[in-house]
C-alpha cells in the first residue's frame, strides 16, 4: 500500500484512557487509514517516532479564539500545544451572531473591540473561519451574552418575553447553522440580572437538537453549589448536557471545598449528562472586576485602556504609586484586564484529577500580556500535572484532552486514534514536554511538542509551524 505519511514505531495512546502500546500508522486523505505493524507499506512522508508518543490532536473544549482564529490563522499559542480543535463562544461571549450599536459590552470585549464584531449571523461567522483556513479546526458555542447585546437596551435586567423570543430565534438560526449550543456568563454583570427562566426558555431550544449548555457559573465564590445547581436545573429542563466551565473554588474564603463541588457534580451525574472543564493553574484571568479586588491574594493588571504602561503590574504596587485604595485604581484603570490569584493548589488538582473534567486553556490571546495558560495548558496537564507530581496516569491526561472532550462535545470522528477516524495527531516526547510561558513571560511556546497534524496535514514539524494550514468549521453531529 502507498500512504500519504507513515508514523512508525510510536507509542500509541489513542485518547481511550487506555495505556499506550507500540505501533505503526498511515495516513491518507487526511484520516487514519491503518494501524498496526506496517513493515512493507510506502509511503510519501515517512517518520521515525522512536518510542515518543502519538496521541489524539488535543481539543481546547474552553477557548475565545473566535476572531483569533480568522485574523492571526496559523494559530501558533495553540498549534504549539500539540492542540488541533478550539471551542469558541464560550462564557456566554461569542463573535456571532452579534450586531453591535455600540463598544462591546465588557466581558465581550475580550474578543477584540468593535472592529471585530462583524458576523450577525452564526453562518457568517462560519463562513469568514471557512474562507480564513486556520489552522485548527474550530466548533462554535452562541453566547448569551452576545444575544443579549443583540435584543436588550440595558444588560441590567432580566429580558423581556419578546426580548426571549428574539434572542430563540437567532439561536435556533444559528443551530441550524452548526452552532454547538449555548454558553453563559452569568458572574458577569452584562448577563447576571438575566434570571433562571430566561436562560432556561432559550435552552429550550438545546434538547430537541441534541445542543449542550456550557456554563460561567452564576458565581464561583461563596454561592457555588447553589450556582451549580441552577446550572443542572436549567440542562435538566432543556433535555441537554450540561459543562461547567472552568470549576473552581474562588476567592481565599472558598478554599478547600472542592470536593463539595465535586460531590454535586457525581450526583448529577447519576441522572444527567454533566461534565465540566477546567485550566491547570491555581490564578484565574479575566476582565478587571470590582467586585473581585481584594488584598486576600495578589493581583497583577494585565491591559488597561487608560494606563497600558501598568500592563504585567501588581494592582497592590499601582494604588501604592497612585497613594490609593485598591478599588480606586482598579477603577481608574477600566477598562483593564487581570490575573487573580484565587484559588488554593489542592482544589486545582483535586478537579484535573476528577474523571468528569476535561482540559480547557481559557486562554485570552487578545491580550498583550496573557495568563500563561494561552501557551501552556496542555503540556503543563503533560508535564508537571501527569509525569512530575503524578497527579494520573499520561493516559488519563491525553483521555480528558482528546476521547473524553470530543465524545462530550460531540465531535465525530475525532479524540482517539482509530481506524478512519480523521488524522488529527500529536507526536510528543513524554520525557521533555513542558510548559515553558509563565506569569513573568507568558506567550512562550511549550517544549517536546514534536509534530502535529491537522485532517492530515503536518501543520507543525520538529518543534515549529512549517505555515501548513489545513483546520475546518466543525458543525455540530448531524448539522
Ligand atoms: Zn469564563
Ligand atoms: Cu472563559
Amino acid at each position: 500500500m502507498h500512504y500519504d505519511t507513515l508514523i512508525r514505531n510510536a507509542l500509541i495512546i489513542d485518547g481511550s484512557n487506555r495505556p499506550g502500546y507500540l505501533a505503526d500508522v498511515a495516513l491518507s486523505e487526511g484520516r487514519i487509514q491503518r494501524i498496526g505493524e506496517l513493515q512493507g507499506a510506502q509511503a510519501k512522508e515517512q517518520i521515525d517516532a522512536a518510542g515518543r508518543v502519538l496521541a489524539p490532536g488535543f481539543i481546547d473544549v474552553h477557548t475565545h479564539d473566535d476572531t483569533v482564529v480568522i485574523r492571526q490563522p496559523q494559530m501558533l499559542p495553540k498549534l504549539s500545544q500539540g492542540v488541533t480543535t478550539v471551542i469558541v463562544g464560550n462564557c456566554g461571549i461569542s463573535a456571532s451572531p452579534v450586531s453591535l450599536r455600540s463598544d462591546p459590552p465588557d466581558p465581550m470585549n475580550l474578543l477584540g473591540a468593535r472592529g471585530a464584531f462583524v458576523y450577525p449571523r452564526f453562518s457568517d461567522y462560519r463562513a469568514a473561519v471557512d474562507a480564513a483556513v486556520p489552522a485548527v479546526n474550530v466548533a462554535a458555542l452562541v453566547g448569551h451574552t452576545a444575544l443579549r447585546s443583540n435584543h436588550l437596551d440595558d444588560l441590567q435586567r432580566t429580558a423581556s418575553l419578546a426580548e426571549i423570543a428574539a434572542m430563540r430565534e437567532q439561536l435556533r438560526d444559528s443551530l441550524a447553522s452548526g452552532a454547538l449550543g449555548l454558553s453563559t456568563g452569568l458572574a458577569y454583570a452584562s448577563a447576571f440580572c438575566a434570571e433562571t427562566d430566561e436562560v432556561q426558555q432559550l435552552a429550550e431550544e438545546l434538547g430537541t437538537c441534541g445542543a449542550l449548555y456550557t456554563t460561567h457559573l452564576r458565581s464561583e465564590f461563596a454561592p457555588v453549589l447553589e450556582a451549580m445547581d441552577e446550572a443542572f436545573q436549567i440542562g435538566r429542563h432543556a433535555r441537554a448536557p450540561v459543562i461547567i466551565s472552568h470549576l473552581k473554588c474562588a476567592g481565599a474564603g472558598n478554599w478547600g471545598r472542592s470536593p463539595q463541588l465535586l460531590a454535586s457534580l457525581e450526583r448529577a451525574a447519576l441522572s444527567q449528562s454533566v461534565a465540566c472543564d477546567c485550566y491547570p493553574y491555581a490564578a484565574s484571568s479575566s476582565t478587571l472586576d470590582l467586585k473581585q479586588v481584594t488584598d486576600a491574594h495578589r493581583i497583577t493588571i494585565t491591559w488597561s485602556t487608560p494606563h497600558p504602561e501598568m500592563g504585567g503590574r501588581d494592582l497592590l504596587d499601582i494604588a501604592a504609586e497612585w497613594a490609593c485604595p485598591l478599588l480606586d485604581a482598579a477603577r481608574r484603570l477600566q477598562p483593564a484586564g487581570a490575573v487573580y490569584y484565587g484559588m488554593d493548589e489542592a482544589d486545582v488538582q483535586r478537579i484535573l484529577a476528577h474523571p468528569l473534567s476535561m482540559i480547557g486553556s481559557d486562554g485570552l490571546p487578545e491580550d498583550p500580556f496573557p495568563h500563561p495558560r494561552l501557551w501552556g495548558a496542555f503540556p503543563r496537564v503533560l508535564g508537571h500535572f501527569s509525569r512530575d507530581l503524578g497527579l494520573f496516569p499520561l493516559h488519563t491526561a491525553v483521555h480528558k484532552m482528546t476521547g473524553l472532550s470530543a465524545a462530550r462535545f460531540g465531535l465525530e470522528q475525532r479524540g482517539e486514534i482509530r481506524e478512519g477516524h480523521w488524522a488529527d495527531l500529536v507526536l510528543f516526547d513524554p520525557a521533555r514536554v513542558r510548559d515553558v510561558a509563565d506569569f513573568k513571560d507568558p506567550q512562550r511556546a511549550a517544549e517536546g511538542i514534536d509534530e502535529v497534524w491537522v485532517n492530515g496535514v503536518r501543520s507543525y514539524a520538529a518543534g515549529q509551524a512549517n505555515g501548513q494550514r489545513a483546520g475546518r468549521f466543525l458543525p455540530r453531529k448531524g448539522c
